[in-house]
């Protein structure tokens, strides 16, 4: 199977927050194999392949000036679009139709750089509480990981793992029943609603073991959100995004991202702090888990009805028959 004919290349991908990226700024980036340069103008970011179509160098090592990147190698000055404008060996030549990087979808919005390598069929999902004056939004956690993308989504889609991974703060002790969920699908993905969990100390708010309710939404295709809200059902107090980029089959970038309203009682240090500490917890067994590549065959894993949204992911990439970084 050719790579480039996968379907998981016609997804979006959030391949960076914005700030990473500075005006007239290059940087070296991988997604699903391919070395990509994220690249910005004076304000507009773009994402191309990461190889001058000349020799081969990193783009990413090149200089910005204006609306152009040039080569490091030999200086060709490639324009927004990704053609190739200037040979500095030959200024009076006019480039080669042929000498053209090759460009990617690249969309910025409330502070994510989404990328698509190949043709996405929708515009990349909106986050609607960055922006929202009741909640502080902000990157918590950005690792890398020994583990396929779509692994790390089902981690974070699994609430049976928390009295056992996490006994100290989502887990509750001996009481580790998980209740029946509910799934509602959609194009994108699906959502799993009234997920209820009793965990000891569900955020740096938290006074003790209580009862927290859960909607998980596959916002794109390694892409995730948890909304989490007190029992009573009400305004989620965090929502918590985990943007995973597969950077090749067997091996992920993650980034955690948190909207939450309890900036005013306690501290950014702290926040960070928590969260980090429970998703390290998730990394041992993440790069644990054999085969590497998620079984897409129901008769690879046995499962539990706790399962629900693990069946339903598998069954999405199922349809959209994904074949990258999965057996
Ligand atoms: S390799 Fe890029 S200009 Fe020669
Ligand atoms: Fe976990």
């Amino acid at each position: 199977m050719s790579a480039h004919a996968d379907n998981a290349f016609d997804q979006w991908y959030m391949l960076a927050m914005s700030d990473e990226l500075a005006p007239r700024q290059a940087r070296r980036y991988q997604l699903l194999g391919l070395p990509v340069v994220l690249w910005r103008g004076e304000h507009e970011a773009r994402a191309w392949l990461d190889q001058c179509p000349h020799r081969g160098a990193a783009l990413s090592l090149g200089a910005v000036s204006g609306e152009s990147l040039a080569c490091p190698y030999h200086g060709w000055q490639f324009d927004a679009a990704g053609r190739c404008r200037h040979y500095p060996a030959h200024p009076g030549r006019e480039p080669s139709e042929q000498a053209r990087v090759r460009t990617f979808h690249c969309l910025e919005q409330d502070g994510c750089l989404w990328v698509c390598p190949g043709t996405p069929r929708r515009p990349p999902p909106r986050l609607p509480e960055v922006g929202d004056p009741a909640y502080r939004s902000l990157l918590v956690c950005e690792t890398t990981v020994a583990a396929n993308a779509y692994r790390v989504i089902e981690n974070f889609l699994d609430m049976a793992h928390f009295g056992f991974v996490h006994p100290g703060t989502l887990g509750a002790g001996d009481d580790g029943e998980i209740a029946a969920y509910r799934l509602e699908t959609h194009d994108d993905g699906f959502i799993a609603r009234d997920c209820r969990v009793i965990q000891r100390q569900g955020n740096l708010q938290a006074q003790g073991p209580s009862e927290v309710l859960y909607d998980y939404a596959l916002i794109a295709l390694t892409s995730a959100v948890l909304h989490k809200k007190g029992a009573d059902g009400a305004r989620a107090s965090d929502v918590i995004r985990l943007f995973v980029v597969p950077l090749d089959e067997e091996r992920s970038q993650l980034r955690m991202h948190l909207s939450y309203d309890y900036a005013e009682a306690v501290s950014e240090a702290d926040v960070i702090a928590f969260n980090r500490s429970i998703l390290q917890e998730d990394v041992p067994i993440l790069e644990s888990q054999r085969p590497v590549r998620l079984p897409l065959h129901t008769a690879l894993e046995v499962s539990q009805p706790a399962d629900l949204s693990s069946i339903q992911y598998r069954r999405h990439l199922k349809r959209l028959q994904i074949g990258y970084g999965v057996c």
